[in-house]
């Protein structure tokens, strides 16, 4: 298939980009490089011995997209491009609103004035809010999104969901991902943020490099085992070998929706030992207060991407934490 991958040199994106590569299927990508560097797609070059056919813009620019859409004969598209942080988006709503709402917008009106009818969106645990019960099902409710953020991929999921409704020969697949870290195996992708980073691994990859002093950890009086936020980790890797599953499988028309997660939860101060224990590194911490926006507790019920797309996580938190590392000496400081 040719797949559209909005976002594609993206942290996310560009590792999806490698699996789609990988699976036999050509890919075109959107970005601006508002959170990534153009050597990624040298990387994606190096890492797969193909060259994606890349546009320079950010999606927004409705003019631009469309002429992706005249020039290439799309069959699907991964929509990753969006700002993604919860505690930035605390601060920025504007930006996040905009940004995000608009670019699924210019995409859903061109799938349907061209006729492409498979979308994986890159959603999000947030969409749950502060969960009830965990681990989290598909058929939880949803829940009062606690920042931004959450609130505009909970806003996307239903314009897609709708614009599916309008148009009933489209198949809308919503990928919920839960905490992706971790870099792929060779060092040349991860996630290296443009200033300070929001999320917690990439923070820890700067205390190690020691571009910054000290990780924060934002409250230790959580109802959680050891007071610290716990989150489902999930291997980048492992999450977009789930994207290249999702496109193939979900095909039929329909909104399908499916948490990609491990199934297992990590406190903050878990991922600070594993780290530390795996690379021989040491990462300074003090407890600071709470971050506003954030919840105690979040991580998956995966069963159904087992049963419906054969996928489950096979990548642990040594891992992820080893290739965090390894990706961080590469890149940064
Ligand atoms: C994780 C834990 C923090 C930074 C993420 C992404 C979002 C979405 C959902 C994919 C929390 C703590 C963090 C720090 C800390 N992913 N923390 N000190 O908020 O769960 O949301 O997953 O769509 O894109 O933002 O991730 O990494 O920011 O926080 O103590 O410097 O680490 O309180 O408990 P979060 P995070």
């Amino acid at each position: 298939m040719k797949v559209l991958v909005t976002g594609g040199t993206g942290y996310i994106g560009s590792h999806v980009c490698v699996e789609l590569i990988q699976a036999g299927h050509d890919v075109v990508v959107i970005d601006d490089f508002s959170n990534s560097k153009p050597e990624v797609l040298d990387y994606i070059k190096e890492l797969t011995g193909k060259e994606v056919k890349f546009y320079e813009f950010n999606v927004l620019d409705k003019e631009k997209t469309e002429k992706v859409f005249q020039e290439n004969e799309l069959d699907s598209i991964i929509h990753c491009a969006a700002f993604k942080a919860v505690g930035e988006s605390m601060k920025k709503p504007i930006e996040y609103y905009t940004n995000n709402l608009m670019s699924t917008l210019v995409i859903a009106d061109l799938m349907k004035k061209y006729g492409v009818n498979n979308i994986v969106f890159s959603s999000s645990a947030t969409v749950y809010g502060d969960p009830e019960i965990v681990p989290l099902t598909e058929n939880c409710k949803l829940g009062e999104t606690t920042n931004p953020y959450g609130s505009t991929k909970a806003m996307m999921e239903r314009i897609l969901t709708d614009v599916q409704r309008a148009v009933p020969t489209m198949s809308v697949t919503l990928l919920r991902y839960f905490n992706p870290i971790g870099a792929h195996e060779s060092g040349l992708l991860g996630e290296d943020p443009k200033g300070i980073p929001n999320n917690l691994m990439p923070y820890i990859m700067k205390v190690a490099t020691r571009e910054l002093e000290c990780l924060g950890v934002f409250g230790d009086d959580y109802d959680t085992p050891d007071g610290t936020g716990v989150r489902d980790y999930i291997h980048v890797v492992d999450l977009a070998k789930g994207h290249v599953l999702a496109i193939e499988k979900y095909a039929t028309p329909g909104v399908h929706i499916c948490n990609l997660g491990t199934g297992k939860g990590y406190s903050v101060l878990d991922i600070v030992k594993a780290f530390q224990q795996v690379n021989g590194v040491e990462i300074p911490y003090v407890i600071k207060e709470r971050r506003p926006g954030d919840i105690a507790t979040c991580y998956a019920d995966p069963t159904r991407a087992k049963e419906e797309l054969g996928w489950v996580a096979e990548k642990g938190i040594e891992e992820m934490c080893r290739d965090s590392w390894n990706f961080a000496k590469k890149h940064m400081k």
